[in-house]
């Protein structure tokens, strides 16, 4: 259960791209208590050196701030080592929709020039970040791995590239790489500001600071929110798991089914807050409902998240409350 128990050799190095961002700086840290040297690659264009300021200190961590979209800074942030664990991505649906033809730029040629620069230098296991945006609009509840609709929006349609890119290494060039279809993940660090905020850090902040939070549409949308310690978790295990199932795709979550305006009341409580929210228009490229399937991750990774949304929620909340 969970990953206190998995141990790597010491002297092995991870690279993480995306590292001074949410996932990746959280990776970072579990990675620099399991007693490895990790190198963190992040163009700092939506991270924060504040998120890795405290790793600096340690002699097993190294920064390069540089872009995935450079062939050769990719090529030696992978030189030597031994996993990459490949976060650097822009997010956001609404935001790629605006924006396309960046998204295409780093989500799918950065991660294509990654996928290159693992190949070339031997790294053993390439795990990516995948969404379940790929998912786009199949009905199907819950999402399972195979049944995959259409795709809604630039950003869904980067992942499912990464993905077949992930799945052509495997096959023609022999790369162990494992797509792991994120399911809204929140938790410490991740960012609560700006037009592009996840909703629950954004909803925090606006709560604590006594404003008014819009919910878009009527807040009957339903996700899998998955704490940040189950993502750590799936990364690690990947990393330990079997070559005969890389080159596919599995779903992270916890498997739980969270409501949007029950999260909102439940955060106004546990804030000592009494404010109604704005009930806004719905967003282009969302979907009413996502829920995760995670039995092939569970069968195939070893995966087995300890992290509820009921403990992770209070663990976030702590954490905003003394961090923002
Ligand atoms: N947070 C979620 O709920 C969620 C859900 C599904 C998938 N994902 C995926 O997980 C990964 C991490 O997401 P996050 O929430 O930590 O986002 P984040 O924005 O906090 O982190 C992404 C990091 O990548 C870096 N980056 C962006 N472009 C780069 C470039 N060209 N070169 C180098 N670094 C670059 C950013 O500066 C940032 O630090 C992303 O691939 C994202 O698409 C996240």
């Amino acid at each position: 259960m969970g990953f206190d128990a998995i141990t790597f050799p010491a002297g092995t190095i991870f690279l993480v791209t995306g590292g001074a961002g949410f996932i990746g700086s959280n990776l970072c840290e579990a990675l620099l208590h399991k007693g490895v040297v990790v190198r963190c690659l992040d163009d700092l264009s939506q991270g924060k050196e504040d998120n890795i300021r405290p790793f600096l200190l340690s002699p097993d961590f190294t920064f390069i701030k540089g872009d995935i979209r450079e062939l050769d800074t990719c090529m030696a942030a992978c030189a030597g080592a031994d996993y990459v664990l490949h976060q650097a991505a822009w997010g956001s649906v609404p935001r790629s929709i605006e924006m396309p033809l960046l998204y295409e730029g780093i989500n799918i040629r950065g991660t294509l020039n990654m996928m290159e620069a693992a190949r070339q230098c031997g790294v053993k296991k390439f795990v990516y970040a995948s969404s379940s945006s790929v998912y786009g609009d199949h009905p199907v509840l819950p999402k399972k791995e195979g049944q995959e609709g259409k795709l809604l929006s630039p950003y869904a349609v980067t992942k499912r590239v990464n993905e077949e890119y992930g799945r052509l290494y495997k096959e023609l060039y022999g790369l162990d790489t494992y797509g792991l279809r994120y399911f809204n993940v929140f938790g410490r660090r991740q960012d609560p500001h700006g037009a592009y905020a996840a909703v629950i850090p954004k909803f925090i902040k606006q709560l604590m600071n006594d404003e008014q939070p819009t919910i878009n549409g009527d807040g009957k949308q339903s996700r899998d929110f998955t704490y940040i310690e189950n993502v750590i978790e799936a990364n690690l295990k990947a990393c330990l798991a079997p070559s005969d199932v890389a080159g596919q795709a599995f779903n992270v979550a916890y498997g739980g089914r969270e409501y949007l305006i029950d999260i909102y009341y439940e955060l106004c409580k546990a804030l000592g807050k009494d404010i109604e929210p704005i009930f806004g228009p719905d967003r282009p490229g969302d979907i009413k409902h996502s829920n995760a399937d995670i039995s092939r991750a569970r069968e195939l990774l070893g995966y087995a998240p300890e992290w509820s949304f009921e403990r992770g929620i209070k663990a976030a909340i702590e954490w905003y409350k003394g961090n923002l």
